[in-house]
């Protein structure tokens, strides 16, 4: 994939990491986007996904979050803020919108509306911006952070107050709870001496969710008297594939592959599975808080590309869907597709030239997420033949 493709891909970590934050001081959703955009520069795609939106005038049919014209009856169509595919990611978010394009189409006659245009760069951007909305996580609640402390008897060693109990820290002396990834990258550093101490006290490995993680990270922010800084830089993804093949490439590969396994999962999710078989890896080497910043970013971009497709059934499909009557071969001029190329297609600057489908009674060829994921393999072999 393109190195902007990827950049684009951790600004949506970035939006989502501000959002959480940012959440907290305005519940305004629109307001964090920007608030986003002024601290981190990959959070400017979300944001342009943010202005697409209302560039387009998605919002005339359809409310993001309740929010928007399309709110108010009758509305036409769904909610964008909703979870539009059973898992999130280009190939699902490709499939869904090309397969309602001829009832958009006739929405968009039916209303005398212009019908969007926007580049494949804008439909990542948009795309960006549905993830971070669905990722952005319901904010830390204190209350539950303390009593996942004490449910999950962490409480047995660490005491809450300032008085320890001899066996282990007190939360107040943990490391500064910054940001959630701190805790993630403790939890991983002190598994080790952990998974020993648990064994000595005869008490079960405790497991946790994401959820836990981003409760405890605020619970800890309160003992220790921490604002939330709102400030968060990011790696680019690829940076975390040295750790992730040194660390977890040794059970994680082919059927155990988390490219193939993960779906819809956040940064704290993935940091939670981390912690939860860490007592079952031989080996837990030490990272720095960095490290584990690019581990993350590496593990979650895997599940947002997904599995890739398979050239050979994209050139099947490309002879059933019909796209064989007009295109000779792979369309790959030099420049990669991607799924966003599949949605410019139908809402790009090349839309007339498949509407034509519609005004000629061809039927409209329904694309499912794997299709999607085919046809790109399949566009991207070298030359048309
Ligand atoms: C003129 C009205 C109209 C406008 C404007 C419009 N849409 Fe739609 N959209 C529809 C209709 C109708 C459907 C199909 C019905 C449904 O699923 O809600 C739809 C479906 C979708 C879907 C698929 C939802 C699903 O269920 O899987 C997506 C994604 C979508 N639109 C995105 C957009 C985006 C992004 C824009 C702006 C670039 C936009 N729409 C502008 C009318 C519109
Ligand atoms: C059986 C005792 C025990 C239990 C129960 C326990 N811990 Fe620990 N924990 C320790 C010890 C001992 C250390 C210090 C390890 C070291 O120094 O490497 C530690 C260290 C930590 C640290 C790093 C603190 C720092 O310095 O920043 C965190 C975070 C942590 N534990 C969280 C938890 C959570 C969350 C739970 C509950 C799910 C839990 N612990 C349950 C014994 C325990
Ligand atoms: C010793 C082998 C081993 C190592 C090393 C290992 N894992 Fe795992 N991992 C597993 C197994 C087995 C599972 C299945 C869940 C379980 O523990 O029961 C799993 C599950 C997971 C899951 C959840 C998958 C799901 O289906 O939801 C994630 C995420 C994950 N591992 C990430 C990592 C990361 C990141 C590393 C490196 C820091 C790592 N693992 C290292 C064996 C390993
Ligand atoms: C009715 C004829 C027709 C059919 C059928 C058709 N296309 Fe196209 N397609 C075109 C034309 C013409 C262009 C070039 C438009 C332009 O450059 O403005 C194009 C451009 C494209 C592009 C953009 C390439 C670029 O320059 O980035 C993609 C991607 C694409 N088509 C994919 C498909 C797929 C996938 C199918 C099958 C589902 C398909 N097309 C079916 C006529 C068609």
């Amino acid at each position: 994939m393109a190195e902007v493709y990827q950049a684009r891909v951790a600004g949506v970590v970035a939006a989502q990491l501000h959002i959480a934050t940012a959440m907290a001081i305005t519940h305004n959703l629109r307001w964090v986007i920007y608030l986003s955009a002024a601290s981190c520069i990959w959070a400017a795609d979300a944001r342009n996904g943010a202005m697409v939106l209302e560039q387009q005038g998605c919002q005339q049919c359809h409310a993001v979050r309740g929010q928007g014209l399309g709110h108010e009856p009758p509305q036409v169509a769904r909610d964008l803020g909703e979870r539009l595919a059973p898992t999130y990611g280009p190939h699902t978010l490709a499939s869904a919108l090309w397969n309602h394009t001829p009832e958009m189409w006739t929405q968009f006659s039916a209303q005398g509306v212009r019908p969007p245009a926007a580049t494949e760069t804008d439909w990542q951007d948009l795309f960006a911006y549905f993830y971070a909305l669905q990722f952005s996580e319901p904010v830390g609640e204190v209350g539950r952070g303390k009593q996942v402390l004490e449910t999950k008897r962490c409480t047995d060693c660490h005491s809450l107050t300032n008085a320890s109990t001899g066996r282990a820290p007190s939360v107040q002396d943990w490391a500064h709870a910054d940001d959630p990834v701190v805790l993630v990258y403790q939890l991983w550093n002190h598994a080790s001496s952990m998974k020993n101490t648990f064994k000595q006290n005869k008490i079960e490995w405790k497991t946790l969710t994401g959820r836990d993680l981003m409760d405890l990270t605020a619970y800890v922010q309160t003992v220790q008297r921490l604002a939330p800084t709102g400030e968060f830089s990011l790696p680019a993804p690829e940076t975390g594939k040295p750790l992730f093949d040194a660390n977890c490439g040794l059970c994680h590969r082919d059927s155990m592959s988390l490219a193939m396994k993960l779906r819809n999962k956040n940064w704290m999710d993935i940091g939670a599975d981390i912690w939860n078989h860490s007592q079952k890896m031989p080996t837990v080497r030490m990272v720095s808080p960095d490290d584990m910043r690019k581990l993350l970013a590496y593990v979650w971009q895997l599940q947002y590309d997904g599995p890739p497709g398979s050239r050979v059934l994209g050139q099947k499909a490309f002879v059933d869907k019909g796209c064989a009557g007009c295109h000779q071969g792979p369309i790959n001029k030099g420049k990669p597709i991607t799924a966003f190329s599949i949605v410019a297609a139908a809402w790009g600057p090349a839309r007339q030239a498949h509407h034509r489908m519609l005004t000629q009674g061809v039927p409209w060829p329904n694309l499912s997420p794997a299709d999607v994921a085919n046809l790109v393999a399949y566009l991207n072999s070298p030359g048309p033949r």
